[in-house]
């Protein structure tokens, strides 16, 4: 089987194929092409949604191209049993553009359309085999944890298709949260990456940030009072270079074991054998390494898998991958972008 998969859901565009390996349900990437505009946002410090939505229409069909191409696929007629594409959440005009293109070639290459909920995408780029993945291993049921720019979700997994939410943010994502720390800090957007690399400079005695709903028995999360007391500390702070690094590590540290405790409790509640992280918060090592800890500590035998980094943030193979397990063709008329789309 043979997908191509198509996600445009915020300021990433991009086109993927999967393909299964012989008879098996392995998944292997043809190609994997990625096109951002986080440039264009970086100095305003977050996404304006009409330069994404106008990013997106001017790379949708050269990136489509490239990834057939590298796919080995001809764009008149592709080799594809049906397109996977991100319906939702995300910003309504740049997702227009994902659906709108991908009716259009469905219509034009006869192939059914399976519509994919982004943050199931997130989860599922753990289903695809790459240097690091070893998606044999995982099995259910697993704890899902959704952590992006605008999710920070908990999922119980009984099975593919069988799933449903069991906690997430009242307030802020994780994401956001490090992005609008950045933006106090005076760090372009996208401040993740940027505060994880500062954070590794940073003296880790200085600051204490608040770890909130850490010792709470629900499975929510709530960031907004870590960004109010980080505000409040830049307020009155002088902002050096080396307060930057302390102020990102005291940050990072807060964030993780936040999310080390609460998902560790939600594997442990459910009984879960396995962890699967997703979003592009995924890709910050000490986040990772600080749950993989908690999570061994409170059982050894629970497994947590993150997908390599370039799968942690938006494409389309992990949205080729949702679709391949969760595989429900949608007739062309209901499908529509909803950019509230949820669990
Ligand atoms: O999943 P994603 O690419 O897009 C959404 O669906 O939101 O996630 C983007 C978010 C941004 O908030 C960015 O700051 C954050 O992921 N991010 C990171 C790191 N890399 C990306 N946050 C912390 N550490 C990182 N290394
Ligand atoms: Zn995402």
């Amino acid at each position: 089987m043979k997908l191509l998969g198509i996600e445009s859901s915020c300021d990433e565009t991009s086109a993927a194929v999967i393909e299964t390996i012989g008879s098996t349900n392995d998944l292997r990437i043809s190609s994997n092409i990625i096109s951002s505009s986080a440039m264009l946002h970086a100095k305003t410090g977050g996404i304006v949604p009409e330069i994404a939505a106008r990013e997106q229409i001017k790379a949708i069909l050269p990136i489509i191209e490239e990834s057939l191409s590298q796919a080995n696929l001809e764009f008149d007629n592709p080799d594809i049993d049906a397109i996977a594409l991100t319906v939702g959440p995300g910003l309504i005009g740049s997702l227009l553009v994902g659906v709108e293109t991908t009716k259009t070639l469905s219509m034009i290459w006869n192939r059914p359309i399976i519509p994919v909920n982004h943050l199931l995408g997130h989860i599922y780029a753990n289903f695809i085999i790459d240097q690091k993945n070893k998606p044999s291993e995982i099995n259910f049921p697993a704890i899902g944890l959704v952590i992006s720019g605008g999710h920070t979700d908990l999922l119980l997994m009984e099975s593919h298709g069988k799933y449903r939410w069991i906690g997430g943010t009242h307030d802020d994502a994780a994401g956001e949260a490090f992005d609008k720390i950045g933006r106090m800090l005076d760090l372009p957007y996208p401040a993740g990456p940027i505060i994880e690399g500062l954070a590794k400079k940073g003296d880790p005695l200085r600051f204490k940030f608040p770890r909130p709903l850490i010792y709470e028995k629900s499975l929510n999360f709530s960031f907004s009072g870590l960004k109010t007391a980080v505000f409040r500390e830049v307020q009155k702070t002088r902002i050096t270079q080396q307060t930057k690094c302390d102020i990102s590590f005291a940050v990072q540290d807060s964030i993780s074991s936040v999310i080390a405790i609460k998902t560790a409790n939600a594997a442990i509640k459910y009984k879960a054998s396995s962890v699967l992280v997703g979003g592009g918060v995924a890709a910050n090592d000490t986040i990772i390494k600080t749950l993989t800890l908690e999570c061994r500590k409170r059982n050894p035998d629970l497994k947590v898998f993150v997908p390599s980094k370039k799968l942690c943030t938006d494409n389309a193979a992990m949205i080729a991958a949702a679709g391949f397990y969760l595989n429900k063709t949608q007739p062309i008329e209901k499908i529509s972008a909803n950019p509230s789309l949820y669990f």
